[in-house]
């Protein structure tokens, strides 16, 4: 049996958390015990959260079962901004060891806040992750996601440790360095987005390295929107398995729901911790699983910062487990804040990446421009040309012109795509920058 083979192998099941396969009686008897919990530690103290019940006439003692949970006042990134920076933790700051913080598009940022066992908790659950996704211990884990403020670096850290990895820290950029380590200490595990696998694959070719002989078997992949098509791009390319992790620093960082190595059909979300609800972005009402909206998330065992009902604005859906007892988000779409609206058709950044995908003379180095002439908005897609197809201007007209006829006939939009010559895309060292928007600010 080759390597590919046997890491795809489901895992012993007495390696697993026994709530990972328990029953889901089990499982929501918990989760409404942990709910009532959470509900309670936040309402005793966060002053801005139990004021929001009291408009609402909602009282902790009121749930007695997880849908009541509806009730509840949602949370936003507003609720955070607000209160910044830590006037929504309820524990003394003397029990905060450690804030991380997202910048956001404008003004200040969010800050989360973490006790020793929060911290302990998010160990165990990217842990759980990393597991899910084929590692083991003592594995070798380079992560290449960012250390600082941004949650991704060290919560890969301290899971990896946690699960008994050695860990190689190299952070995001230096992707000459990155090579090297990789040839050098030969990690069996990267942890890095996606779009940043794609940069480092670039210079092992410009190295004359082969990417399919890379040491490297599972990357575990998140911090960003990423289509199937793009899995299947880097895992030939890279001769690996590209697994999806998935997490928000207002949840907790990375590791509240990752994909199953031997499924990969969706991530298993760490519902013992998290619980997920997915509402009408419009509404805010409750929608039924399986049925396509807003991911919200209340947690159920933090202690600096529970969070109720925090609205993602990630677009999902719900859908029972396979590989594991708990429900699974399908690939998130995009974000409601990426969705762009071109004369009346909605359209996410995936989509696009998903006809740049099909055409063989297309690299997945892309950025979308939006302006508006007239009123009305219009869409530029740059796109680079790979690098072993020849490039001259009638070769990029030719390109051109089939992908705008392929998103006006999958998507419904005219567009205006330019062609460029590889390498010409700015590369991202950790979330790629898909959209500029060339709109006045209004
Ligand atoms: O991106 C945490 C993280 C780090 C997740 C490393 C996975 C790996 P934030 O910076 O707070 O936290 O950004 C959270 O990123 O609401 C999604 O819009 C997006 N996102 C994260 N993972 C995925 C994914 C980290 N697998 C925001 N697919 C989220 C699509 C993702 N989008």
């Amino acid at each position: 049996m080759n390597a590919v083979s046997t890491r795809r192998n489901p895992p012993p099941r007495d390696i697993l958390d026994p709530i990972e396969i328990a029953s889901r009686d089990e499982i929501a008897a918990l989760q409404l015990k942990r709910l009532q919990w959470s509900l309670k530690h936040a309402y005793d103290n966060v002053g801005h959260f139990r004021a929001k019940c009291q408009a609402k006439g909602v009282h902790p003692d009121d749930v007695r079962e997880l849908k009541d949970l509806a009730r509840f006042p949602f949370t936003t990134k507003d609720d955070l901004r607000q209160t910044y920076p830590f006037g929504m933790f309820a524990v003394p700051q003397d029990q905060v060891v450690r804030v991380h913080a997202s910048s956001g598009t404008t003004g200040k940022p969010t800050v989360v806040g973490y006790t020793a066992n929060d911290i302990s908790m998010w160990a165990d659950v990217m842990a759980r992750s990393i597991r899910a996704s084929g590692g083991r211990r003592g594995d070798k884990c380079h992560i290449s996601y960012g250390y600082g403020l941004f949650t991704g670096g060290l919560g890969a850290h301290y899971g990896a440790e946690r699960l008994g990895c050695m860990v190689i820290p190299m952070s995001g950029g230096q992707t000459e360095k990155q090579v090297q380590l990789i040839q050098d200490f030969s990690p069996r595990i990267i942890m890095v987005t996606p779009s940043y696998m794609l940069a480092i694959a670039d210079e092992m070719d410009r190295q004359g390295i082969d990417t399919k002989t890379c040491p490297i078997e599972i990357g575990i992949f998140g911090a960003e929107p990423w289509t199937g098509a793009m899995r299947e791009e880097i895992e030939a390319r890279m001769g690996i398995d590209a697994v999806d992790i998935y997490g928000l620093s207002e949840v907790i960082g990375p590791g509240v729901a990752c994909e199953c190595i031997e499924t990969k059909d969706g991530l298993h979300i760490w519902e013992d911790h998290f619980y997920p609800e997915i509402i009408d972005p419009q509404t805010g009402e409750v929608l039924p699983d399986g049925e396509m909206g807003e991911l919200v998330f209340t947690s159920l065992s933090k202690e600096a910062l529970p969070i109720i009902r925090y609205r993602t604005r990630d677009l999902t859906r719900l859908v029972p487990g396979t590989a594991r007892s708990f429900r699974r988000i399908e690939k998130i779409t995009g974000r409601s804040d990426d969705m762009m609206i071109i004369r009346g058709v909605n359209v996410f950044p995936t989509q696009i990446e998903e006809l740049i995908l099909k055409d063989y003379r297309l690299a997945p180095h892309y950025q979308l421009e939006i302006s508006r002439d007239n009123h009305l908005d219009s869409l530029a897609v740059n796109v680079e040309m790979r690098s072993d197809q020849p490039y001259d201007d009638d070769a990029a007209k030719a390109a051109a012109k089939d992908l705008v006829h392929h998103i006006k006939s999958y998507i419904g939009i005219s567009t205006k795509v330019n062609v460029v010559a590889p390498d010409s895309i700015e590369r991202s060292m950790g979330k790629a920058k898909r959209i500029i928007d060339k709109r006045p600010k209004s």
